[in-house]
């Protein structure tokens, strides 16, 4: 199947930069929309969803490896187009992207994106966009983290976390947010930390069942008392600050997925403490996580989605900030300030 001749003659608002700076490098133009290739889809994007990780890579003084790159890797829209050797995805699906930017130039801040269809997913019945884009890079990290151990189980269902302890650092960041809503569908006990009231609604509102507040010097007495035996799998926000935490309130043979490395570049952990309960500090970055923890990710999440596990919204305890295609910039510059919640960017007010 070709893309439909409506390519040829529309054209698309998009939003480019070509050299790496401030988020003033980023330029509303007009282009043509892209054909996909035999295993490529062509998404009408609806809602472009902002992560750190977008602003990082326009801003990180590497200059970008495409002559012209449009932002975002994360976004849902309607499908246009699909090629040739492309099953299970058809015109009309509704989707969400997962790294519609990694190693293309192809990202969700215009209204039309070509990316490859392994990078895309069918939304269920009912699940509306601006779910759909606060999925890709939350959730999935999200995902890898409470899958990731020597003990707990590789895919995520209701039930697959039962008996288990799982304490989200910063559970009202965006991934925190995923976090505790996987960690709760797959029926953990969930114990969330943040840094205020406002955030510990948020917390309490995604579904944590015990919410602690940081800085504390009484946290690891508070968490374990929660959690006599231990806590089984940490989702790592900071290991720089926590790190010490983390193995003091750690169950034998408990794991710390650590993915980012907010508030510093090292860390130090108390190494007699680790090795004595078999502790595992478990890294991980999407981008070179691999096809298989992806696509595992991709099946759990809409089985989390039919099930109703992964509303956004203040109510569901991640507020959200919209701001139209043409402020891409504020919304890169939002994010990069810290925004409580997601910032998304409606990009087809038809379709939102
Ligand atoms: N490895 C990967 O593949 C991967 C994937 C996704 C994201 N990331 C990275 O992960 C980080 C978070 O992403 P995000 O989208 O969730 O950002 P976000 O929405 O800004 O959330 C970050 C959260 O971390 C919390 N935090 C900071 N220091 C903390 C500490 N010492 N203890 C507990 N919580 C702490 C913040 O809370 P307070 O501000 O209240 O302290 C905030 O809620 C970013 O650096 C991002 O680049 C990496």
């Amino acid at each position: 199947m070709r893309a439909p001749s409506i390519a040829l003659h529309l054209t698309m608002r998009a939003i480019v930069y070509s050299q790496p700076g401030s988020s003033s490098v980023l330029d509303l133009v007009d282009r043509e929309p892209a054909s996909p290739g035999p295993d490529d889809v062509r998404v009408r994007i609806a809602v472009s969803g902002v992560n750190p990780t977008d602003w990082k890579a326009r801003s990180g003084g590497v200059p970008p490896e495409f002559a012209e790159v449009v932002p975002n890797q994360d976004g849902a829209g309607v499908v246009d187009a699909v090629g040739s050797d492309v099953s299970g995805l058809s015109v009309g699906d509704r989707v969400w992207l997962f790294l519609a930017a990694h190693q293309r130039p192809t990202g969700t801040a215009q209204e039309f994106t070509v990316v490859p269809a392994s990078r895309v997913v069918r939304l269920p019945e009912g699940i509306g966009f601006d779910v759909a884009a606060s999925l890709g890079v939350p959730a999935m990290t999200a995902h890898r983290a409470l899958t990731v151990h020597e003990s707990g189980p590789a895919h995520l269902a209701p039930g697959a976390l039962a008996g288990r302890v799982v304490l989200v650092q910063g559970g009202a960041g965006a991934v925190g947010h995923a976090a505790i809503q996987l960690a709760v569908w797959a029926g953990a006990t969930v114990i969330a930390t943040v840094s205020s009231d406002d955030k510990a609604e948020l917390a309490r509102a995604a579904g944590a069942h015990h919410v602690l507040q940081y800085p504390d010097a009484g946290l690891a007495a508070k968490i374990s008392s929660l959690a006599p035996g231990g806590v089984d799998q940490i989702v790592e926000v900071s290991p720089t600050q926590n790190a010490a935490l983390d193995v003091e309130v750690l169950a034998n043979h408990g794991s710390i997925a650590y993915y980012a490395n907010n508030n510093g570049e090292e860390f130090t952990a108390p190494i007699v403490a680790s090795f004595a309960k078999n502790a595992r500090w478990q890294g991980l970055l999407l981008y070179t996580v691999g096809p298989e923890p992806l696509a595992a990710a991709a099946r759990d999440i809409t089985a989390a989605l039919q099930d109703g596990a992964l509303p956004v919204g203040a109510d569901a305890g991640l507020p959200l900030t919209w701001f139209p295609l043409e402020e891409t910039a504020s919304a890169h510059d939002a994010v990069a300030a810290g925004a409580t919640g997601k910032v998304l960017i409606r990009v087809a007010d038809d379709l939102v």
